[in-house]
């Protein structure tokens, strides 16, 4: 008899069952250690009418430990909005690196770049005004541009994922990470659409057909990890 054990789960294994454990494990081991530019950027951006769109601080400490582990030379970053994940992707690369910022909006970035520029990291950032796939497509018309990138971060136009992941999977090189936030959008993703407030559908069903996608691609290897909005770590294997 084949053995379903290990298929279905009876009891939610998720650690996060809490508000309180989620306050604790930011009071624990995230803000203790946040940088001071970033801890200044976040205090910034709080009083922002969108200010929930910025990466979760704790999101943003794991992409702070996989950034030192690949090393990026070259990065692109797509939704910069005030400037935290770009921030401490300017932080953390080496003194050389480039990031090659894209918004479609400029305006919270002028929230952020005073603090990036007293950090001493502005030099990294190439920021560009725009819709993202135009810039992408731009990118992609020069070959020598093909693989010349080691970390993306895609933060931006949910239902683009998979019009970004398509151009990323030649911009980014064999080897290099991609990390895609929101993907479980609130956790609506394994909600009933009925039980979604209408205005978390849309994208709710972009990030289903994403994930579908992304875990039957065979160009990356990935993981799903439930942090902060939900974040998708790919590997490009091929
Ligand atoms: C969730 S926020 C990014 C948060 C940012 N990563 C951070 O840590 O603070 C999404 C950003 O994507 C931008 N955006 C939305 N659609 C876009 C598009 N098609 N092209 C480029 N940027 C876009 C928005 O202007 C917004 O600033």
């Amino acid at each position: 008899m084949e053995n379903t054990r290990n298929q279905v789960s009876t009891k939610n294994p998720t650690l996060l069952q809490s508000e309180e454990l989620h306050e604790y494990i930011l009071k624990t081991g995230v803000y203790p250690r946040e940088p001071n530019p970033l801890k200044e950027l976040r205090i910034a951006t709080a009083n922002h009418p969108m200010a929930f769109m910025g990466i979760a601080p704790d999101a943003g400490q794991l992409m702070t430990m996989l950034l030192k582990l690949v090393n990026p030379k070259n990065a692109i970053e797509i939704g910069v909005f005030t400037g935290y994940s770009l921030l401490l992707t300017a932080l953390t690369i080496p003194d050389y690196g480039k990031i090659t910022a894209i918004d479609k909006n400029r305006k919270a970035y002028e929230i952020g770049l005073p603090i990036i520029k007293k950090a001493g990291v502005e030099h990294k950032i190439d920021f560009t005004e725009s819709p993202a796939l135009p810039i992408l497509d731009k990118l992609l018309e020069n070959p020598e541009k093909e693989g010349s990138f080691d970390f993306a971060f895609v933060d931006a136009d949910k239902n683009n994922y998979w019009n970004y992941h398509k151009r990323l999977m030649k911009l980014v090189k064999i080897g290099g990470m991609v990390i895609y936030d929101n993907t479980l959008w609130g956790g609506s993703v394994a909600l009933r659409e009925e039980d979604v407030p209408e205005a978390k559908r849309e994208w709710r069903q972009c990030a289903i057909e994403f994930n579908k996608l992304i875990s039957a691609d065979p160009r990356v290897e990935m993981s799903q990890v439930p942090l902060g909005d939900g974040i998708t770590i790919c590997r490009r294997v091929c």
